[in-house]
């Protein structure tokens, strides 16, 4: 068991003044659980209590240089001293702009923002704004922030829950969202060309969208299909839909242009954050010309007191210019599948079921001995074993998410030194749980 002298007190406290003790339901691991973290430099993470981790979750994907970054702390550090919003343009958002629109392929005009939240929000605003309809087809398993429009149908829905895949349910993420907003959302396996073919023939023409996370970075990282992406692409081109990447999680990660460049489709419309800034809070949405440019006053609806504030674009600055400079990225994916390939090196090893999936920059893998390709087939995933073995990790400092759900990210400074010592810890982990689980680790993947 991991030291929680500290963690635990601070943690009381919390409960008291935070509703879970926690600002994000999902940090909330439990009353006599739930970490506290102290301090962050590079790869690694350290609880308050001094236990040190190698990091496979940085923040969730946005620190891609790594904790505490030198290079971008010195760009925003330089940026404080001369102010952080004043409710008017900048030069320094031009700059940024100006540098997404030349790394990203087919972007031609965008909007800051501050979280993936808002960016994929306004991004179906304004795909209904240019299309004049008002629903929007979204997959399952796929997460796009925490606006009501989109809290249908996410990766923290019970698979059993979604009902047959020929007609599919779309379900609410929890009280609180009004019924009426279920109307218009329609909710559909990943993957399957078909089904989203079927719907768009069904009702086109109230269809503004199709949002898409291009790999499920919500649910294993798993990739799309090949064609899947181009199909989406050409359903929106004959039915007059706008094409939306959520690239949240994908962009400024798995290649400089994101899953646009990464897999060859641009879509009308992308979200961008987390990497965007490696961990100061800035987001972005944008695409086509002719679409971006019905943002305006009367127009389509877009604010944001925060939006474009010169610490964000300070870090972001600093980040293009790092990615741009350096095969960051190229480099990382090397790395990564390295620890890609010695994980199910490791599992075979031990004669345990499974499926790598994911971009080797965020990638993952599933206990089962049947193919995965959407959120759905998660059912046949063995989060029993896979939770022990990441459960363990963390209890020897390896912290990766403890649920399949939640790719594993890498950052510049995830060193070949550093993969070796996840893979050997990782092996630890394997045989540690073999020796627990030993009947569900023998060949069937499923639980018993
Ligand atoms: C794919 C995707 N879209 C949107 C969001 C929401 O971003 P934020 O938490 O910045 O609001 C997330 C968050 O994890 C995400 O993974």
């Amino acid at each position: 068991m991991l030291k929680r002298e500290k963690a635990q007190p601070i943690f009381e406290r919390a409960m008291k003044v935070m509703a879970k003790g926690v600002s994000s339901n999902f940090r909330y691991w439990g009353p006599t659980s739930t970490p506290v973290v102290a301090r962050g430099k590079g790869a690694k993470v350290w609880d308050v209590d001094g236990n040190e981790f190698i990091d496979y979750r940085l923040g969730w994907g946005p620190m891609i240089l790594g904790h505490a970054d030198e290079r971008v702390n010195a760009a925003v550090h330089a940026a404080i001293d001369h102010g952080a919003i004043f409710a008017a343009a900048t030069e320094m958002e031009v700059i940024v702009a100006e540098k997404i629109c030349a790394m990203v392929p087919g972007m031609e005009m965008l909007r800051f923002t501050n979280t993936g939240t808002e960016a994929t929000m306004h991004s179906l605003r304004v795909a209904r704004g240019y299309t004049g309809r008002e629903k929007f087809i979204k997959f399952e398993g796929q997460y796009h922030g925490m606006h009501d429009y989109v809290l249908f149908s996410t990766a923290s829905s019970s698979i059993h829950s979604l009902g047959a895949r020929r007609s599919p349910v779309a379900v609410q993420v929890g009280s609180g969202i009004p019924k009426g907003i279920r109307d218009y959302v329609i909710s559909l396996p990943f993957n399957d060309f078909e089904a989203v073919e079927r719907a768009v023939k069904e009702r086109y023409w109230e269809i503004a969208a199709i949002i898409v996370e291009p790999a499920l970075g919500n649910s294993a990282g798993i990739e799309a299909d090949p064609g899947f992406l181009a199909h989406l692409r050409k359903l929106c081109d004959e039915y007059g839909m706008v094409l939306i990447f959520d690239e949240v999680k994908t962009g400024f990660r798995i290649a400089n242009g994101g899953a646009r460049e990464a897999y060859g489709v641009i879509s009308d419309i992308s979200a961008y954050a987390k990497s965007l800034g490696n961990g100061y809070p800035v987001a972005a949405f944008g695409g086509k010309r002719e679409i971006m440019e019905l943002i305006g006053p009367g127009s389509v609806a877009h604010a944001g007191t925060y939006g474009g504030n010169a610490l964000s674009m300070a870090a972001a600055n600093a980040v293009l210019d790092i990615l741009a400079a350096s095969p960051v990225l190229a480099n990382l994916a090397k790395r990564g599948q390295r620890l890609k390939s010695g994980l199910s090196e490791i599992l075979s090893d031990a004669d345990i079921p499974h499926q790598m999936t994911g971009h080797p920059n965020m990638p993952g893998f599933l206990i089962t001995e049947e193919k995965i390709n959407d959120y759905r087939g998660m059912a046949r995933h063995n989060a029993e074993i896979y939770d022990a073995i990441l459960g363990y990790l963390y209890e020897h400092g390896v912290w990766a998410e403890i649920d399949a759900r939640e790719p594993w990210f890498l950052c510049e400074a995830h060193d070949e030194a550093l993969i070796d010592e996840t893979l050997n810890r990782f092996q630890d982990a394997v045989k540690a749980v073999k020796t627990s689980y030993p009947r569900h680790t023998d060949g069937a993947g499923n639980q018993a």
